[in-house]
């Protein structure tokens, strides 16, 4: 089981590239079922829950070609099978949003319903009322979801009664060939959302709204080839910044969309970092100042992404001043908490929503082990923050969804190694 050894002290300083969303990458994979010819996806991250999820368009035996600059070229016209293996979606949720994009276009679909995770119980209710709403003959069963649709799914209007990114997009998906209009309220305003309906747009759909909390999806008959470039990642931009922040350095990402990241970019500034950004960059700079202590809240776009928290918690851990880390989405997101205590930090948790965070001058290193994705770029914040060499257990989670995590942080002048 892979490892991290990262020698803590010196300030990040240098440029960081950043990789096409993994949460935007995901859900227009499964778009591509859509199709009745080929659709190439740019810009992908090289991570393992991309794979998995190219792992399950070709489980349904559509052929999948890489090219040489890792475009991949969908071909679901060559579609065999419409299950969805529990193998599979158990090691990767968002597999789950085959479903909709077989249901809509095939008319069937028998895909295992995702697990929970170890950040919250993620239930996918909000996705199977929609399609029941749209005329989908539902049924679980021994942990499938088996849907029919007798003739297309009809267009309906549907309250989503929580905001949900995944569910919002599955829906948005399975309306593009219903028979009619859909109307999603209460949709999540998130940027990936967006790229997903530019993406759709390119294959011949009609959808109006995407990135307002009210999308409109007028349904054709058939959806066809298109290329689209998956958009930047706004979470692994602000995570590299934050490392920059904790480690009273300086950092500019490159090949992003600053004007993703405002909730980030304010509470950052708030912080003391200088930042200045351009069309496809933002650069942080702390100048060798200690970072202040900021509360933050998470919440839906356009607020503070709550997959940003644990980053920023691993901050104010470093910073002057006490802060709350207040977690409005997830159940149990603050596993961190416990592993960076262990480097000497000082958070005490208030039921599973607050962490109350007094800031030290420096944490310590200690042997730590990462639980959830983000979780684990928390300890790798921490571990560069801290005097001495951390070792951090589990990495396999941060492989998810960080790609080249040595390399960048290599770049940044970070002493970091993988063990095996
Ligand atoms: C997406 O998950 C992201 N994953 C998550 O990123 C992200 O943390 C989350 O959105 C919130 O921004 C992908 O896009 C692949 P939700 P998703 O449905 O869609 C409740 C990462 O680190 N809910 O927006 O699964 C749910 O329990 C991952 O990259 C229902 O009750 O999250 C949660 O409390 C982690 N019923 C809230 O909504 C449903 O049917 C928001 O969840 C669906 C959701």
């Amino acid at each position: 089981m892979d490892r991290l050894q990262i020698d803590g002290g010196p300030r990040l300083d240098g440029t960081v590239r950043i990789s096409g969303a993994k949460n935007s990458a995901l859900p227009i994979l499964a778009a591509t079922l859509l199709a009745d010819s080929p659709v190439t996806i740019a810009n992908l991250p090289h991570l393992h829950d991309i794979t998995t999820m190219i792992e399950m368009l070709g489980c349904l035996g559509v052929e999948v070609v890489i090219d040489e600059k890792l475009a991949v070229e969908v071909h679901p016209e060559t579609l065999l099978d419409v299950v969805a293996p529990y193998e599979l979606v158990k090691t990767m949720r968002a597999s789950f949003l085959v479903l909709g994009p077989l249901l809509s276009r095939h008319g069937r679909a028998e895909v295992s319903l995702p697990g929970g995770c170890a950040i919250g119980p993620r239930p996918v209710d909000l996705h199977l009322k929609g399609l029941a709403a749209m005329g989908a003959e539902i049924e679980v069963d021994g942990g499938y979801v088996k849907a029919r649709s007798p003739g297309r799914l009809k267009g309906a209007r549907i309250l989503l009664d929580v905001v949900t990114v995944t569910g919002t997009e599955h829906l948005m998906m399975a309306a593009a060939l219903a028979d009619g209009v859909t109307v999603l309220e209460n949709a999540a305003r998130e940027p990936e959302v967006v790229d997903l309906a530019e993406c759709l747009t390119g294959m011949g759909a009609v959808i109006r709204g995407a990135g307002t909390d009210t999308i409109t999806i007028e349904g054709v008959e058939r959806l066809g080839s298109t290329y689209h470039r998956v958009m930047p990642d706004r979470i692994e931009t602000a995570t590299y910044l934050i490392a920059g922040a904790a480690t009273r350095g300086r950092v500019r990402a490159v090949a992003t969309k600053p004007s993703l990241l405002d909730a980030v970019l304010t509470k950052l500034r708030e912080a003391g970092a200088v930042i200045t950004t351009g069309e496809d960059w933002v650069e942080l700079d702390m100048e060798g100042r200690r970072a202040k202590a900021v509360s933050v809240r998470t919440a839906p776009y356009p607020g503070f992404p709550t997959d940003v928290q644990a980053q920023f918690l691993a901050l104010n851990a470093v910073a002057e001043g006490s802060s709350r880390v207040t977690e409005t989405i997830f159940e149990n997101r603050f596993m961190h908490v416990q592993e960076i205590n262990r480097m000497g930090a000082k958070v005490v948790l208030e039921g599973n929503s607050v962490a109350i965070v007094e800031g030290v001058e420096r944490l310590k290193a200690a042997p730590v082990m990462a639980t959830d994705l983000r979780a684990s770029f928390s300890l790798v914040i921490a571990a560069l923050a801290a005097e001495g060499q951390t070792v951090i257990d589990r990495i396999y989670h941060m492989d998810r969804g960080y790609e080249c995590i040595e390399e960048k942080l290599a770049g940044l002048g970070a002493q970091v190694r993988r063990l095996p």
